[in-house]
Formats: C-alpha cells, sequence, structure tokens
C-alpha cells in the first residue's frame, strides 16, 4: 500500500496532487488545439439527439452531483440547451416527466451508484437517450447507457473524491464546447480562445498546488478545532461551494454548509460571528462586485473569511483574514482551479484533526445499496 501510495501520507493526498495528470488525461486524444477540434465519438455520434432534445437531465449522487450542477452552467451557457440535475435517489421515486426526446446524463466515479442505476433504467424505460460519464471503465452504468465518454482520472481509493470530480467537470467543458460549436452558439474566435485555454488547465492546476500547499496547511492548523464552516460562492462557483464543504465534512466530520452567496442573507447570516470560519470564493471574471459586497456583510459581524481569489486582488483580500490566490481563468473554468486549495484545506484540516482520511467513518466509496 505504501508503495501504492507513491511517498504520499494518504491516497487522498496522491489524488489531489494528480490532478495536472488526470486533467490532461481526460483531454487526451479529445481536445484537438492546433487542429481546433474536440473529438468525442460518443457526442458526436449521437449529436443530432443532443441538438434535438427537448432537455438535458442530470443525474447523479453526492460529488457527481455538484459536477451535474457545474454541467447545468456550462451546458445551457455555450450549448443553450435546457438542463436540469437531479439527485438520482428523488428523481427514481417522484414519478418524473420523461420521453424519448429526453437525454439523461448520469455521471458516477464509480458507475456503480445503486440510485443512479435505477434512475438511469427507468428513464430508458420512458425512451430517453441515456449517456454515461464514468470513471470506472466497464461498470454497470457504462454498460446500461446508449452511450457515454469516460473520465479517464484513473483509480481512485480515497473515499472523498477529488481527481474524479475536477475529471468529470473536463469532460462536461469538452461536452458543452462541442455542442456549443455544433449548434452554431459558440462562434468560432470564442470556441479556439476557450479551447486553447483548457488545453492550459493542467498548468494552471499545477501551479495552484505548487502555490496553495504550504498556505493551506497553515490554514488548516487555525480551524482544527472549529465545529461549523460556511463556503460561499456564486454562478459556477456555486456548486463548487457546495463541493468544498461536502470535502470538509466528510473527511473532518466538521459540520460544514455550502451556500449560493446571495442566498446567505435568507438565513446562514443568522449564524455569522466571530466563531464563523467562511470560505468565500471569489474570482474576478463572475459577479465579483457582487461577492464584494456579501463578504462586506460577513465582516460586519465579525466572521472568519478564508477568501479564495485571483492573484493580485485587492478588495476582497483586503477584507479577508486568510487569502488564498489562484490564477485568473474564464469563469467557467474557476470551479476546477478554485477545487484544488478547498481540496487541501479539508485534507489538512482533517489529517490535523487525527481523522482517517482515506477511509472516513459511515462512508463508503461506492454505494452499491440502496
Ligand atoms: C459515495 C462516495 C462519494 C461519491 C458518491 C457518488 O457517497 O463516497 O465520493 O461522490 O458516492 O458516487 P459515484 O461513484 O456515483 O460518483
Amino acid at each position: 500500500e505504501q508503495i501504492e501510495k507513491g511517498g504520499y501520507e494518504h491516497f487522498m493526498l496522491k489524488e489531489i496532487f494528480e490532478q495536472p495528470k488526470s486533467v490532461h488525461d481526460t483531454m487526451r486524444g479529445r481536445l484537438l488545439v492546433d487542429e481546433g477540434v474536440i473529438k468525442m465519438a460518443g457526442i458526436w455520434d449521437h449529436v443530432e439527439r443532443f441538438k434535438n432534445a427537448n432537455r438535458i437531465i442530470i443525474i447523479a449522487c453526492g460529488t457527481s452531483w455538484h459536477a451535474g450542477l457545474i454541467g447545468e452552467y456550462l451546458i445551457e451557457e455555450y450549448a443553450r440547451i435546457p438542463v436540469e440535475v437531479e439527485y438520482a435517489s428523488e428523481f427514481r421515486y417522484r414519478n418524473p416527466i420523461i420521453t424519448d426526446k429526453d437525454v439523461v446524463i448520469a455521471i458516477s466515479q464509480s458507475g456503480e451508484t445503486a440510485d443512479t442505476m435505477a434512475a438511469l433504467k427507468l428513464a430508458k424505460e420512458k425512451g430517453a437517450f441515456i449517456y454515461g460519464i464514468c470513471n470506472v471503465v466497464d461498470s454497470s452504468i457504462a454498460r446500461i447507457t446508449d452511450a457515454g465518454s469516460y473520465t479517464h482520472a484513473g483509480p481512485e481509493i480515497g473515499v472523498a473524491s477529488t481527481k474524479a470530480f475536477t475529471a468529470q467537470l473536463t469532460i462536461l467543458t469538452l461536452i458543452a464546447f462541442k455542442l456549443g460549436k455544433h449548434n452554431g452558439n459558440l462562434g468560432n474566435a470564442e470556441f479556439m480562445s476557450l479551447i486553447a485555454e483548457l488545453d492550459a488547465l493542467p498548468k494552471k492546476i499545477e501551479e495552484v498546488l505548487n502555490t496553495t500547499h504550504e498556505l493551506t496547511q497553515n490554514i488548516a492548523k487555525d480551524f482544527v478545532k472549529a465545529t461549523n464552516f460556511l463556503y460561499l460562492g456564486r454562478g459556477y462557483n456555486y456548486p463548487a461551494a457546495l463541493e468544498g464543504a461536502l470535502k470538509l465534512k466528510e473527511i473532518s466530520y466538521i459540520h460544514a454548509e455550502g451556500y449560493p452567496a446571495a442566498e446567505m442573507k435568507h438565513g446562514p447570516i443568522a449564524l455569522i460571528d466571530e466563531n464563523m470560519p467562511i470560505v468565500i470564493i471569489a474570482p474576478k471574471k463572475g459577479h465579483y462586485d457582487k461577492i464584494v459586497s456579501n463578504v462586506q456583510e460577513i465582516k460586519a459581524r465579525k466572521g472568519k473569511i478564508i477568501a479564495v481569489v485571483n492573484k493580485g486582488d485587492r478588495q476582497v483580500s483586503e477584507m479577508a483574514d486568510y487569502v488564498i490566490e489562484i490564477p485568473e481563468t474564464s469563469e467557467c473554468f474557476s470551479p476546477i482551479v478554485a477545487s484544488v486549495p478547498l481540496q487541501l484545506l479539508a485534507y489538512y484540516i482533517a489529517v490535523y484533526r487525527g481523522a482517517n482520511v482515506d477511509q472516513p467513518r459511515n462512508l463508503a466509496k461506492s454505494v452499491t445499496v440502496e
């Protein structure tokens, strides 16, 4: 096992550090920047099905569901096809309206999650076209779908999903851009500039790992005794906030809640005092001014602010107690880059609390029973 961990203390840390490679592997053979092409047979062979879909319904559980939420933002923004995202466990039991004009995308690292599988079977019975985004090759979900794309992230051992999540986001980005280009919603110049940026993402992830590894350890030391955490973000980074909170609660057992930053005033603001740590994801692109006013509201209530901002940021950084800098990207890529320091922060808080990071209590890597 020590050999498999490749010198890292835990699989989770190893997997966090593998992300430049796993994101790259997921794009390999698909993203051909010089030719200006995204090659995805699973999508291309059924492209009219997607183009003419009434809507796309994304079903998943846990971290994969968070990837699905970001998928909704991506596909609606770039391909202009309506998307809904549902928990597989809710979808399967609520008598949903599904027709043969719908496309259902299941996202699952393991490809074995019982609720996701059952939801897919239901969609298939109703005639929907079903598409899988799985990490495990030849898994049950991969086998029952009509088509799909594998996230080539490599085996993920840590129960808390990290590299599978960023690989899922990479696939969803490729799908959104490919469909957008085909639909004519994404013009050539924008497409070319987005794919060049996507191609450079592994380098940015590498940079973030290098610049935030020690920093997140230091921040983590100050929060070992915390009992609650709030994670806030807007737009693409709202689901990234949900995922940041999930990572922390899964492995450190600290209660954490993710929220869209603007919803704070409808509840969570009541919780804010000098004992409440608040992680706020505030990159330059994407509602930055709005986030600044959210941060002011937190500051006025003396919350402890851990801000994830772009390099050179002033306004949010000046108000924050802790600043984590990430490189600037187009908004759609920011959840990938912002997730990395949040994974590290959760990891180190859990390690300093003496928790079993790779095998958290009560959780399973793959939930094959209901
Ligand atoms: C479990 C795992 C999570 C995962 C979820 C969905 O709860 O602990 O990490 O996100 O199942 O799993 P899947 O394999 O379908 O992505």
